[in-house]
């Protein structure tokens, strides 16, 4: 009743401001049209089958609610990343500019995303940002339109050092690729496990995307450590994961790592991944009904099995999905519709979470080990974990 009689004194306007000539062509569009949703996201590259995770989660959380969002129905709009830094600006301002998107949704990348965040701090569009953890996106470049539904990159490896200070592994080497997902990986890392009284006696990287790590692991080899900590994610991840063992490494040096280690590569990891120790805000194996219910439709509807990137990008469609049903649709009413997403509670397969003041989720790590392919939960390796927000103002 209340929304029809919305809608009834909405048309009332429209015809009110078309008499008055004031009609303008962007107010139709918002009021009636098609919401417009655009991925920026990576479909080719060592990050493509995050990039679909991705998509196909957003997909399913609308789809499961009826494929409209406040009312509207929805067009799609797809651009491919190729997790390309030098690019970013330019293929976020296809879907901006050219597409006119509403909401964009990426993407994976960190460099990428700070080429979206430029684009929508100088546009205003709602940008959703369901992976890449790059720190200032929620922290000094935070802004009222940007919303992540994913992990600051140092969220996960902070909670990585105690559990292996609680194993005995005294002196590790850490292991990543050389930029911003690495490098604020390796922050959140050396804080926690140094707090726990751990010393990490080597530093080792090469750049992204590269997958040559012979000539590394043989360091590690040579340095001996008690434990090797690391962030490696995609089809990167199951090779690093594989040459580990294959040099032997496999059974004598633990490997840890944040989860995204372990995430969509156990198939191609094989045996080689038994063991690894990991912290993430998700494991394929919480036994909520939550949890069992998207896995479930997820694997049904795409024929795969989800990961933390499914998760998240099932996440952006919920938040989403909350923000356009308070505005019942019409996006343009940016107070209420950051309002709304500010408080919003999102009921993820990762378990209930909140969105901090800066814009990124305040959610629980989970402590995991592979075994038999699978993610298994061992614990909580943080509770309502918030990113700082060092140096976020909102205006
Ligand atoms: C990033 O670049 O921020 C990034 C990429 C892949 C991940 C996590 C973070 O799995």
């Amino acid at each position: 009743m209340t929304s029809r009689r919305l809608v009834l004194t909405r048309s009332a306007a429209v015809i009110g401001a078309a008499s008055t000539g004031l009609l303008l062509p962007e107010i139709v569009r918002a009021q009636s049209g098609k919401v417009r949703v655009g991925f920026m996201l990576p479909y080719t590259g060592t990050f493509a089958q995050l990039g679909v995770a991705i998509e196909n989660g957003f997909r399913l959380a609308i789809n499961e609610q009826g494929g409209k969002l406040g009312g509207r129905e929805i067009e799609y709009f797809k651009v491919d990343d190729e997790s390309e830094p030098s690019k970013g600006i330019e293929n976020a301002n296809k879907l901006v500019q050219r597409d006119k998107v509403d909401v964009l949704v990426g993407t994976v990348h960190s460099g990428v995303q700070m080429g979206i965040q430029k684009v929508a701090r100088d546009t205003g569009v709602l940008s959703l940002i369901p992976n890449a953890g790059v720190h200032a996106a929620t922290r000094s470049l935070c802004a009222p339109n940007v919303f992540r539904t994913s992990f600051t990159n140092s969220q996960p490896t902070r909670a990585l050092g105690k559990a292996m200070m609680d194993r005995g592994a005294k002196k590790a080497v850490w292991i990543t690729w050389k930029y911003a997902a690495g490098d604020e990986a390796f922050e959140g890392f050396k804080e926690g496990y140094t707090a726990a009284g751990g010393t990490i006696i080597k530093e080792l990287g090469l750049p992204f995307p590269q997958v040559e790590f012979q000539a590394l692991l043989t360091e590690i080899a040579a340095l001996k450590p008690d434990a090797v900590a690391c962030f490696f994610a995609g089809g990167a991840a199951a090779k690093f994961i594989k040459d580990y063992a294959a040099a032997g490494l496999k059974g004598k040096i633990p490997l840890y790592g944040s989860g995204f280690l372990t995430e969509g590569v156990l198939e191609a990891a094989g045996p080689a991944a038994d063991g690894i120790i990991t912290t993430m805000h998700y494991s394929d194996a919480l036994a909520t009904e939550r949890n069992r219910q998207f896995r479930l439709n997820y694997a049904k509807t795409f024929k795969a099995q989800p990961d933390v990137y499914g998760v998240q990008g099932y996440d952006t469609g919920l938040l989403l999905i909350q923000g356009a049903n308070a505005v019942r649709g019409d996006l343009n009413n940016k107070a209420a519709l950051y309002k709304a997403m500010e408080g919003a509670t999102i009921d993820s397969p990762r378990g209930k979470w909140t969105m901090s003041k800066s814009h990124n989720p305040v959610q629980d790590m989970y402590l995991r080990v592979v075994e038999n392919k699978e993610n298994k939960v061992i614990g909580i390796a943080a509770k309502a974990l918030a990113d700082s927000g060092a140096g976020c103002k909102m205006v």
